[in-house]
């Protein structure tokens, strides 16, 4: 790469003001892949200035102009979708396959948020006053801040940014240290497709340095976070006591039902996939099995036989189905659960680090399998990001419920059923964000609501026809063209 990583503030590609530096590695092989700016509290005022005053001139940018150019930058993605994807798995580790997605995502976001430029629907209902008019717009917010993760580092980003500007809002944007090229390239990509200076910023650094500034500047009016739980209690917490709209996607504990009555081979690939794909790193990843007992035991034995045979390795080596976990950090976190599960629960697949041969320079784990655990224990409680599962019994439909619901979090779940009446029961009984039937829990699609209940989220959804909702305020307008004063609730009582 010979243009360096920069900051995009105003229009320009800069460096932080500190002229501090962080770098960036590939966690399959350690390579070293680029270096970016450490920015800190003074880069972060001057994008909030920048998108202060693009904000002036973007709201009144007709909302179908603003949208054409995120369709254009839709049409870039989507000529550059192999290298994006190449890119993204240098340096975030997963397999190429599941990088393609990742962008495709970005390319089906862009073109139906442009397509929010032309409906961006209102309210218009009669007044109850005569000679009076009535109706509901909706307005841009202002600078929105954006905080976005590395598990999907274009996106997410979409999800958020691309609807931000087609509301008519302007951004700051902060991605997660692990994956700042994806920005990069993002940003690049937009400037390309002609969005005026200041619209987008983009400042790369630290939670501390770059984001809590953010959550704390006066200049930015929305936040939009996915992360962890405990950043995005914390971001709700101070920015909802500053008066600002905290939109939050956190954690998941996503468990996938099988009764009986399962196709037990297909739930045995989806099981594998939802859990083993991304490395386990999806905020809706399985990590949960809730089994009806008659079939734990085939089930259990079914799953572990394909994790065992999963492949590790580089995900640009089309050979590999499991990459490296995103860093040496998250390699500590999984080996403690699964040091945890050793007492939970029956080891039936994996169990320890993989660092043999060509993994040795990598952040690679064994897909990790653990059966006939209680669903009290901690790993069927507690959020891990990484490639474990934890299979526990159950009794009866009812009782799955139970366990899916009784977790802190609400992202996603499943069922596999051929009993109809089954399958409707539990659409309507699972309280997670996202159900799926006969299917494993990851693969959400751009045009429906994307978030979660209780822990994951608050309240917010995020793409889908909820696009504009944590990015837009309702206005509500009335026009009396009476000539007289007319009274609401006195008047016509
Ligand atoms: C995430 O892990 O935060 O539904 C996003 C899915 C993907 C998005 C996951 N389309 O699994």
């Amino acid at each position: 790469m010979s243009e360096p990583f920069l900051n995009y503030i105003s229009g320009r590609w800069l460096s932080a003001r500190s002229g501090r530096t962080f770098a960036n590695h590939n966690p399959a092989n350690g390579d070293h892949l680029g270096d970016y700016p450490a920015s800190g509290p003074e880069d972060v005022n001057d994008a909030v200035a920048a998108a202060t005053h693009a904000f002036k001139s973007w709201r009144l940018t007709p909302a179908p102009k603003r949208a054409e150019i995120v369709f254009r930058a839709g049409e870039i993605i989507r000529e550059r979708k192999e290298d994006l994807a190449r890119a993204m798995t240098r340096e975030m580790g997963k397999i190429l396959v599941e990088t393609r997605g990742d962008v495709q995502e970005g390319i089906d976001m862009a073109y139906l948020a442009a397509g929010e430029g032309r409906r961006m629907y209102g309210v218009t209902t009669p007044s109850e006053m005569p000679n009076k008019w009535a109706m509901s717009v909706r307005a841009p917010i202002g600078v929105a801040g954006i905080i976005t993760p590395w598990n999907f580092p274009f996106a997410i980003p979409s999800w958020k940014l691309m609807p931000a500007l087609v509301a008519g809002n302007t951004a700051v944007f902060k991605p997660a240290g692990d994956t700042p090229e994806m920005a990069w390239h993002f940003s690049k990509i937009f400037e390309e497709a002609g969005l005026p200076p200041g619209v987008l910023n983009l400042v790369f650094g630290s939670g501390s340095q770059v984001g809590s500034p953010m959550v704390e500047h006066p200049g930015i009016h929305v936040i939009s976070f996915t992360g962890s739980t405990d950043v995005g209690l914390q971001i709700a917490g101070r920015g909802g006591a500053l008066g600002k709209r905290i939109s939050l996607e956190m954690g998941g504990k996503n468990a996938i039902i099988v009764m009986e009555d399962a196709d037990l081979a297909l739930a045995t690939d989806a099981i594998v996939w939802s859990a083993f794909g991304t490395t386990g790193q999806r905020c809706t990843a399985c990590s949960r099995v809730l089994v009806h007992e008659q079939v734990h035991d085939r089930l259990a034995e079914k799953v572990a036989a394909r994790a065992k045979q999963l492949k590790l390795g580089d995900g640009l080596d089309a050979a590999t189905e499991v990459g490296p976990l995103v860093n040496a950090k998250q390699v500590e976190t999984v080996e403690a659960y699964v040091a945890i599960g050793k007492g939970e629960g029956s080891l039936v697949a994996g169990g320890a680090r993989a660092s043999g041969g060509a993994l040795a320079k990598g952040h690679f784990h064994q897909p990790t399998v653990f059966a006939a655990v209680k669903h009290d224990a901690r790993i069927a409680v507690e959020e891990i990001f990484g490639p474990v599962l934890a299979m526990v019994k159950v009794r009866s439909l009812e009782e799955a419920v139970q366990v899916n619901n009784a977790s802190r979090y609400g992202l996603s779940s499943s069922i596999f059923t051929a009993d109809v009446n089954r399958a409707f029961a539990a659409m309507r009984d699972l309280e997670t964000g996202i159900v799926y039937v006969n299917h494993g829990t990851t693969g959400a699609e751009t045009h429906l609501p994307f978030g979660g209940t209780r822990g994951t989220g608050n309240g917010h959804r995020e793409a889908g026809h909820t696009m504009l909702d944590p990015f837009t305020e309702w206005k509500s307008i009335y026009v009396d063209f009476s000539g007289r004063l007319q009274r609401a609730q006195i008047d016509n009582a």
